[in-house]
């Protein structure tokens, strides 16, 4: 049984962490993208698979689209972890490539790589070509000479502008007979398909891509079951019932974020009712209670948006 009564009379009157009362080490669904929970469900496990063979490979361009909260992020995070392991790899991880031109890209570039950049260059007006030919070279050595593989992550490809995405495009000739001087792994909301389809020799040149799509039932299960298990519980029967996760599952539609945010919910709520399981009641009432929280909330916006017309037409 749940010591509810421990959690109510807290010292401090605040409710203890809901994971530590139900016997967990960590909180199991953290909104965090670490690699250590993990699961590898089929898409994210071929997508992985498929980026660590092109990279070792050296083919240049892989893509991976996916819709808001797929899991692309806790995906590039669990590569980067996997590239950790190998000392051949140098590598460097964009989380927001917001850039405004194809100086600042390179400029950035070079200096995420450590790139020495010419004593006397003028940050403010760059040669665009002796940069390129600094990052070649640069390329060059650690390529041949090192024999080092370096990889580029960009993170929310979709905010990638046409010049920078034209850059990478050059990039990608820098190259030997047999392999690419730099390694471009680009992981973006499915925008970034609508962006590069009208480029000129963009998609052509993706040696590798992927679509993460929502997981079905069954992984949304498995999912929870081993985040739950990863985060230390060691009840004897599974946390979730069956029923529940079919009620996650239809709710979410087996996006990987929105089944964490629920399943948060729904763990807080096992712990305040003094339950030992989430059972279906326990799902369909923290979504009931999202849904009134979306319809009031959606209300009081739009009552708002009407105070204001009122206000205007009256000003007027
Ligand atoms: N394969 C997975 N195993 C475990 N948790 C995952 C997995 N994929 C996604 N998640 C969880 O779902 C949430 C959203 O994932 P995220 O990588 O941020 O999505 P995206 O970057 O596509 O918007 C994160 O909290 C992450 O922990
Ligand atoms: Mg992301």
């Amino acid at each position: 049984m749940l010591d509810i009564k421990r959690i109510k009379n807290n010292e401090s009157g605040k409710m203890l962490g809901y994971y530590s009362v139900l016997g967990f080490d960590k909180e199991p669904f953290a909104t965090s993208p670490d690699p250590e929970f993990f699961y590898h469900t089929r898409e994210h496990d071929l997508a992985l698979t498929n980026l660590l063979i092109e990279l070792r490979l050296r083919r240049g361009l892989s893509v991976i689209f996916g819709d808001v909260g797929t899991g692309k992020t806790t995906l590039s995070r669990k590569l980067l972890h996997e590239l950790n392991k190998r000392g051949d790899m140098i590598f460097h991880m964009i989380l927001d490539p917001s850039f405004t031109g194809q100086d600042q890209f390179l400029v950035s570039l070079a200096r995420n790589f450590n790139i020495d950049l010419p004593k006397d260059v003028d940050l403010k007006n760059v040669d665009i070509l002796e940069l390129r030919d600094t990052i070649e070279a640069f390329l060059l050595q650690k390529t041949l000479e090192e024999k080092r593989t370096i990889i580029l992550l960009i993170d929310e490809a979709q905010k990638l502008d046409l010049t920078t995405l034209e850059t990478l495009r050059i990039l990608l000739n820098f190259e030997t007979n047999e392999q690419k001087l730099i390694q471009l792994v680009l992981l973006g909301q499915l925008e970034l398909y609508s962006k590069v389809v009208h480029m000129n020799n963009f998609v052509d040149r993706i040696s590798f891509k992927f679509t993460l799509n929502p997981l079905d039932v069954k992984e949304t299960g498995e999912l929870i079951n081993f985040r739950v298990k990863k985060a230390g519980y060691k009840g004897e029967k599974e946390l979730f019932t069956n029923e529940a996760i079919s009620a996650v599952y239809n709710y979410t539609k087996g996006y990987p974020r929105k089944i964490n945010m629920l399943c948060h919910k729904c763990l807080k709520e096992v712990v305040m009712r003094d339950q030992a399981a989430i059972d279906v009641k326990i799902v369909e009432d923290v979504i009931q209670k999202e849904q009134q929280w979306l319809t009031a909330t959606k209300n009081s916006t739009e009552s708002l948006t009407n105070i204001q017309e009122i206000n205007l037409t009256e000003n007027n």
